[in-house]
């Protein structure tokens, strides 16, 4: 038996080279949900419930600016931040400021069902198991107020409510009872059973008391269900049926199984959950022969999306020997041709991931849907701004060095009778619209490329592409985007929107190779050099910045935007050409991943760094921004003009709080109070060398000093001792 490497997720390549500018445990089968909820009496009732009340329950919302169209009468904005800035530290520990509390809700194999046992660090749970257990690595997050009587959205509702989660990938160190193993060349399948079910996304029934704001999972609720790499999907949208997505499990190309690597999120404002696919392609094995029997277009495509033929898969799936499933479900992860046509092998088995994924929390009948028409690429987030009578406009990152910002406008007006319309709504605004990609210029204008077929030489004729449809541009956006002379963006990730003014935020992680291979310009400003832990020197955009844009005309559809930097990562005590936001110890930060604007305004930001923690852990920071143009023009360290924001105080940025050891902080949502924080922790001790050495003991250490445990990644919920809102007055 051998052990397995550990899979860590800051593996982004550089596939841009375009030359533009830039159960019973023991349980040996898997047990469908339907033949669960027959099984369960109370559970029968409440899924005919559910299927009765889906679409009917319209709220009386009215749309505003935001995210979320919402009746509830929202807190204001404070004017300043007061609580006591979070020091940085090194702890093992989730730490807040003075007056709040931590709550661990939900952690790696935690059963989401009353047959389920509890999680045992010396009895790892069976594979199958994990069908109905806590997924690794939890990441986006958002809170579905339930509204009790209609079972249906309600987001006035605080006390009850649908938490959705992503579980991005795995970490198989501490995943198996001893670690990752291979038998002569294959991956045991009760383990590679486990990694498939850790994957996806949970949607789990929580509750919160009124006065203590403890909030805790329903254990029985119908509601509570995973969505794992097996899950059936239907295909909608510009790409559904087109021979790019024909497999032998959908010859007519409209079905697929699973999603993975779900890292940020999103939601609509109908109330459903949308999850994204990012570091998709990695999952996938191409034999060093494959390219001999494809198409050059064909292979330009792989290649663009980084599977070139000589990869294996990251965790091997495709190595395993099938007798507890079907054979097919692991030789689906290798995209070779090996048959006549493509409905016989899986050589299209990459283009049936990288969608943007919808999912009706509360419809537990209708299979999740992934929306092709909003392209296909490494999908971080993405954030919809619905504002009545416009157009509906999804802003969408793709994260990888030099990878591109997208926005899809729907074709359809938003109609807030539509607020409760499930699956039907995702039909109407996320099928028929344009997707256009972002071009950053130099004096601080910017515009949307229209990325349809048949125009801006999006056609056969195309150099990088032979487009013969929109399926091929939204299956192939990367290289749509190549063509029309796109930004190359320092690794694009989460999206949010402004509720004060429409202003749209994105942050870009920070680019290693910003300056060498991708020259510097206004929008990413930066390349310069920072020693780590004394030795070792970082290079390009080494922390990371936020830019934001505001639509000409504040339209959702227009295709001219303005646009400033509104903050630089840096460390504090970095040169104020490399430090343009003026960071102090209360507030500086490295790397900026997750980000929401809560419904008052304020901004979260959360930190997936491996640049700054040689000082600190990775950490989450409140803000109070301004708005595009309240900075100046300014010259960073290395010659670059760009266009910076306000400086920012203390008053107006501060941290919240540090993670524990070797953990990124990602995933944010609230109760519609504004009382009850959801947060999730991510890979703690994810550099341990050994399942018998770990690095990290958390969240036992949460509550247990010289604890011993396995670390577990998990969502925690933060609230104030006395009861008042978040960061609020
Ligand atoms: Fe999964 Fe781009 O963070
Ligand atoms: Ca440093
Ligand atoms: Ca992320
Ligand atoms: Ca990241």
């Amino acid at each position: 038996m051998t052990q397995q490497t550990p899979y860590h997720e800051d593996q982004e390549t550089d596939n841009n080279t375009s030359n533009n500018t830039h159960f019973d445990d023991i349980l040996g089968q898997y047990i469908t949900r339907r033949d669960l909820i027959k099984k369960t009496a109370s559970g029968t009732i409440a899924l005919a419930l559910a299927a009765t009340v889906t679409g009917c329950a319209s709220s009386q919302s009215t749309a505003k600016q935001g995210q979320r169209s919402s009746h509830l009468p929202t807190a204001k904005r404070p004017e300043k931040l007061t609580f006591q800035p979070v020091a940085k530290n090194k702890l093992d520990l989730i730490t807040v400021p003075e007056g709040y509390q931590v709550n661990v809700l939900y952690s790696l194999g935690d059963s989401i069902h009353p047959n389920y046992g509890a999680w045992d660090d010396n009895n790892i749970p069976s594979g199958p198991s994990f069908q109905f257990r806590s997924g690794d690595c939890h990441d986006g997050i958002h809170f579905f107020g339930l509204n009790k009587k209609t079972k249906r959205l309600d987001d006035t509702f605080s006390e009850e409510g649908l938490l959705v989660m992503n579980h991005e990938y795995i970490n198989p160190t501490f995943l198996h009872a001893k670690g990752p193993t291979s038998v002569n060349g294959h991956r045991p399948e009760d383990e590679v059973i486990r990694e498939n079910n850790a994957h996806g996304v949970s949607v789990i029934h929580v509750k919160k008391n009124e006065i203590t704001q403890h909030v805790e999972m329903i254990k029985n609720s119908v509601f509570n269900r995973r969505i794992t790499t097996y899950t059936p999907m239907d295909f909608s949208g510009a790409a559904a049926g087109s021979p790019l997505l024909v497999t032998p499990y959908s010859p007519k190309a409209l079905k697929t199984r699973g999603t993975h690597n779900n890292c940020g999120n999103g939601y609509t404002p109908w109330g459903t959950y949308l999850t994204t696919e990012e570091n998709f392609i990695g999952y996938f094995q191409r034999s060093s022969t494959d390219d001999a029997k494809r198409q050059p277009h064909d292979i330009a495509a792989l290649k663009r999306y980084g599977l070139k033929a000589g990869s294996s898969s990251k965790y091997e799936w495709d190595t395993a020997i099938g007798q507890i499933e079907p054979q097919e479900h692991y030789d689906r992860w290798k995209a070779n041709v090996t048959a006549d046509s493509a409905s016989q092998d899986y050589r299209n088995g990459p283009n049936t991931f990288g969608w943007m994924v919808e999912i009706d929390p509360f419809d537990i009948k209708h299979n999740p849907v992934k929306r092709t028409s909003l392209g296909r690429f490494a999908h971080e987030d993405s954030a919809c701004r619905a504002v009545e009578g416009m157009p509906l406009a999804f802003y969408m990152g793709d994260d990888s060095r030099g990878e591109y910002i997208y926005k899809f406008v729907s074709q359809a007006k938003w109609d807030a009778k539509d607020a409760n319309a499930g699956y039907k709504a995702g039909d109407k605004y996320m099928d028929k619209g344009t997707l256009y990609v972002a071009k950053f210029n130099q004096d601080g204008s910017g515009q949307w490329i229209e990325l349809s077929y048949g125009k801006n030489g999006l056609d056969q004729s195309n150099k990088i592409y032979p487009f013969s449809n929109q399926a091929d541009v939204v299956t192939f956006a990367r290289m749509a985007a190549d063509s029309v002379g796109a930004t190359k963006m320092d690794r694009p990730e989460w999206c949010t929107i402004n509720p004060e003014n429409g202003e749209i935020y994105v942050t870009l992680t920070n680019n290693s190779n910003r300056g060498k291979d991708y020259p510097t310009d206004a929008a990413n400003p930066r390349n310069y050099q920072d020693l780590y832990a004394d030795k070792k020197t970082q290079k390009g955009n080494v922390n990371g910045h936020v830019i934001r844009f505001k639509e000409q005309d504040d339209k959702t559809n227009a295709l001219q935007f303005q646009w400033d930097i509104y903050l630089f990562g840096a460390e504090a005590s970095m040169n104020a050409n490399i430090n343009l936001s003026g960071l102090t110890d209360n507030n500086d930060f490295s790397s900026p991943d997750g980000m929401w604007f809560d419904s008052r305004g304020i901004l979260w930001l959360q930190t997936d760094d491996s640049a700054y923690t040689d000082v600190t852990n990775c950490m989450m920071l409140a803000a109070l921004p301004g708005y595009i143009g309240d900075g100046t023009v300014a010259t960073t360290s290395n010659g670059q003009q760009t266009r910076v924001g306000a400086k920012v105080t203390d008053d107006n940025l501060r941290r919240f709080l540090v993670g524990p050891v070797e953990a990124e902080i990602t995933g944010i949502t609230m109760t519609p109070d504004n009382k009850a924080i959801f947060v999730n922790i991510q890979h703690p001790g994810e550099e341990s060398a050994s399942y018998d050495k770990p690095n990290s003991h958390w969240p036992a250490s949460q509550s247990t000093a010289n604890s011993s445990a396995r670390p577990r990644s998990a969502t925690v919920v933060i609230t104030r001792k006395d009861g008042g809102r978040i960061a609020g007055n």
